[in-house]
């Protein structure tokens, strides 16, 4: 297999900007993609955002195995985050952001109000790797009570705040933190969800340990879609992939990077079902 390597020129400067984003918010809302919620999260942010109350949103719920997502749900649970689940292009269940977000900050906000600090509102960020979803979910939660308030004095200039009814601010720009791995099979999850680039990795290869990992665990998949059985060689089933939705090359021989990507294209729209690629 080739080996998945990933060198964002640009990765420094944005993790210092989102160190200075970060002095400036109580909350930090990590996105993971629920198909994958480790693969897809950045271990760097535990340490950037020390002090910082925490949500993880499992995006992208609606892909997802969702007996696999409730083992993860507990496991972040358990480990002191507040989770929540969910599609993001829906704009449901954004009430219960507010009200996690709320819950999580109580500490400071009864902290405040010793202080004679009443109804100011907690300041939220966004944060996780490409793709995760992250502009779809400012987009729909910030649609409902929207209003923009811009700068203001003592806050970094330009700064844009999206203020979410009374009680939340959001930052209007997330924080962007890259893939991080030295384990191949991370690369792979990421690869097959579309998180990093995958023109560098040969389509086929990549198809063919995908094929592997849904023989063993989603058997059913390709017999639903594609009517094919799961009880013969990878190399095999992808070749059937192509023969089955005619992607032939000359000749008639199965185009097997096509079939590659077809494949690809049914698993990222959620048209093989839903399948998560870890458990905790
Ligand atoms: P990012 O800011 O974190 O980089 O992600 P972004 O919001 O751009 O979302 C990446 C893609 O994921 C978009 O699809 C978006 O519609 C899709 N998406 C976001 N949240 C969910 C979700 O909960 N479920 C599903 N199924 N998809 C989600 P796209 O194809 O790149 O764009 P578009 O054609 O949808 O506009």
């Amino acid at each position: 297999m080739t080996d998945i390597q990933w060198y964002p020129g640009h990765m420094t400067k944005a993790k210092r900007m989102m160190q200075e984003d970060i002095k400036l918010i109580d909350i930090v809302v990590e996105l993971v993609d629920a198909r994958t919620p480790l693969s897809s999260k950045n271990p760097d942010i535990d340490q950037l955002a020390q002090n910082k109350y925490r949500l993880i949103i499992l995006n992208k719920n609606d892909l997802a195995d969702p007996s696999v997502t409730s083992k993860w749900e507990a496991y972040y649970k358990e480990k002191g985050f507040f989770v929540a689940c969910m599609d993001a292009r829906k704009n449901t269940g954004m009430k219960a952001i507010t009200d996690m977000i709320q819950e999580a900050c109580k500490e400071k906000i009864e902290r405040d109000r010793k202080r004679g600090i009443i109804n100011r509102p907690i300041r939220a960020m966004i944060v996780g790797i490409p793709n995760v979803g992250k502009s779809t979910f400012i987009n729909s939660y910030a649609k409902k009570a929207c209003t923009k308030v811009g700068n203001k004095p003592g806050v970094t200039k330009g700064k844009q705040w999206i203020r979410i009814g009374k009680n939340v601010e959001l930052l209007d720009t997330p924080g962007i933190l890259w893939p991080k791995f030295e384990d191949q099979n991370v690369g792979l999850r990421l690869a097959y969800i579309g998180s990093i680039n995958d023109n560098i990795i040969i389509k086929s290869e990549m198809a063919i340990s995908f094929i592997e990992f849904l023989k063993n665990n989603y058997c059913n998949a390709l017999k639903d879609r594609y009517n094919i059985e799961c009880d013969k060689e990878c190399h095999e089933i992808l070749a059937d992939i192509a023969i089955v939705r005619k992607c032939l090359l000359k000749g008639n021989e199965p185009d097997l990077d096509k079939a590659a990507n077809l494949l690809f294209d049914d698993y990222r729209s959620g048209k093989l079902g839903r399948i998560s690629l870890e458990t905790p």
